[in-house]
């Protein structure tokens, strides 16, 4: 079912599928969650599902003028919390693993497990931030060829043509997202602080799922700075880019339920 609920005066949009124990789904940017329809179907046969529009993304309007991970955490907190639910594992996918990783700051204890999804704890380098102020110069003279070529770049080369329908589908998700929403997330990506040691000291397991062929996450350092960490696993995808859940639907989606499993099994045994 689709639901709405209301936080800081805005609708806020959600899904909500299957039955059981509850993984949270968190998209990235400049998506929204319906990205996730096709993957969590196969998820929502062994658990209950929330999938969510994060502020300015979807169907869920902006609030203010930056949209801060900490206020988007705070926006999925207040649809978990109005669906009842004090335990989930949270799954986020690049910026909604930058939501999820603040989320696990703010409300530790709310967490069976962390996945992130071709993401990472680290803030933005000098580079990065001028990329994104050049960023929202572009949005605001033509957000649609903006769209089209950051969701391009997000696919490894040889998987354009591959999953051609799905990057045209991604792009039409994309292109709702509205100018102010790309440039609030742009903004709020910005100004996130780091936050490695939250992963070494998380006390439920995490798992980073990530591609050879991204071209956005520091594969290297995370690993190097995540090996020897017994409570965080990884799975490598070979011919994946930024977009596994797609590129690599199957093997992801597996994954993510036996990772889920443990989880639960573990924090019910507590
Ligand atoms: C995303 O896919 O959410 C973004 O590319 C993340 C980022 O720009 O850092």
């Amino acid at each position: 079912m689709i639901g709405f609920t209301e936080f800081r005066k805005t609708r806020v949009r959600f899904s909500d599928t299957g039955k059981g124990r509850a993984i949270v789904l968190l998209h990235g940017f400049p998506e929204a969650m319906d990205v996730w329809e096709e993957f969590s179907v196969k998820l929502s046969r062994h658990f209950r599902v929330i999938a969510i529009d994060l502020p300015g993304c979807g169907e869920t309007p902006c609030i203010g003028y930056v949209h801060s991970m900490e206020l988007m955490a705070e926006c999925v907190k207040a649809v978990l919390d109005s669906l009842g639910l004090r335990r989930y594992v949270m799954v986020g996918h690049s910026m909604g693993g930058y939501v999820a990783l603040a989320f696990t700051e703010l409300f530790p204890d709310h967490l069976s497990g962390l996945c992130l999804f071709h993401s990472h704890p680290y803030a933005d380098s000098p580079e990065k931030k001028v990329d994104r102020e050049k960023a929202v110069v572009l949005v605001k003279k033509d957000p649609k060829h903006y769209v089209n070529e950051v969701i391009t770049s997000l696919f490894a080369p040889d998987n354009l043509s591959l999953f051609k329908d799905d990057v045209r589908e991604l792009k039409q998700i994309a292109r709702r997202t509205t100018r102010q929403g790309i440039v609030n997330a742009l903004e709020g990506m910005k100004e996130r602080p780091k936050r490695d040691w939250l992963l070494k000291y998380a006390g439920y397991p995490v798992l980073l799922i990530l591609g050879k062929m991204d071209r956005i996450v520091p594969n290297e350092l995370l690993l190097q700075q995540t090996s020897g960490l017994k409570h965080i696993q990884t799975l490598m995808l070979e011919k994946a880019g930024h977009m596994g859940f797609i590129e690599e639907k199957k093997l992801t989606q597996d994954k993510l339920i036996r990772f889920a499993r443990k989880c639960f099994s573990r924090s019910s045994k507590k």
